[in-house]
């Protein structure tokens, strides 16, 4: 695992970006997966500008987001259809049909997440953005989630729940569902790119570098068995190493 210590946000989203930039100019049709939360926001900001000032183009890019809850159409302001195209997509030169986010509306949410599943096996992620949940979440894939998970509905965490309820009105508005790529699913990804900023975040960073086991009861800790993963972490995440 590489580790990039970086200042503040502002540098780690800067730096995310010059890496996603660089890899996608390296490959003719990039496939690139994104992750939601407010961890990626300052990367998709740079990314917009980036774009604005004529440095990179996704026209040929395809995409493919971690996740999304069950039962939120996309029009409603905390699905993570919305906050993609609030944030990112309807700023730059994306194909609509190049966009994949799980539907959390399907009706039939097996099927979906296996279509989902099979898409991504077909277009491998070149590069997959992932943020880290406060118990060592990634994706929606909580503590116990198996390690050979493919894309899967998943009951969320009261803990994950009520730390996402900040986006909400209530704690009760949190769905109680998601559908999320499994953790096999994001192994498989050429190269991942951790981003970690906050001290809040800074338990979860040190258990992930620290010498602890590789569990399940720890997700993010497999990708100590990844071959290219790059942590940008900033001084805050970082003070408990
Ligand atoms: C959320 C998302 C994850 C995200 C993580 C951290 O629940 N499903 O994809 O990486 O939790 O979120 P944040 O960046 O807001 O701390």
């Amino acid at each position: 695992m590489e580790i990039i210590k970086v200042k503040d946000y502002e540098e780690m989203s800067e730096k995310a970006a010059n890496i996603v930039i660089e890899h996608m100019k390296s490959l003719k049709r990039p496939v690139i997966g994104f992750a939601t939360g407010s961890t990626p926001i300052g990367l998709y900001n740079c990314l917009v500008k980036k774009y604005q000032q004529k440095e990179v183009s996704f026209k040929h890019a395809t995409t493919f987001n971690l996740d999304e809850y069950v039962g939120l159409p996309k029009e409603n302001k905390n699905s993570y259809h919305y906050y993609m195209h609030e944030n990112l997509f309807q700023h730059i030169d994306i194909q609509p049909e190049n966009v994949h986010i799980p539907n959390g509306m399907a009706e039939d949410l097996e099927q979906e997440c296996m279509t989902y599943d099979r898409l991504i096996s077909k277009n491998k992620i070149d590069i997959q953005i992932l943020g880290l949940g406060l118990n060592g979440h990634i994706g929606f894939n909580e503590p116990g989630t198996s390690f050979k998970s493919r894309t899967h509905i998943v009951k969320l965490d009261q803990s994950t729940r009520k730390a996402n309820a900040r986006f909400f009105q209530s704690i009760d508005e949190v769905p109680t569902k998601a559908i999320t790529m499994g953790i096999e699913t994001i192994m498989e990804s050429k190269k991942i790119l951790l981003l970690v900023s906050g001290k809040e975040k800074s338990d979860a960073l040190a258990r992930l570098l620290g010498n602890s086991d590789i569990s399940e009861e720890f997700p993010a800790s497999i990708l100590r068995q990844h071959n290219d993963v790059t942590v940008i972490a900033d001084e805050e995440a970082l003070k408990k190493i």
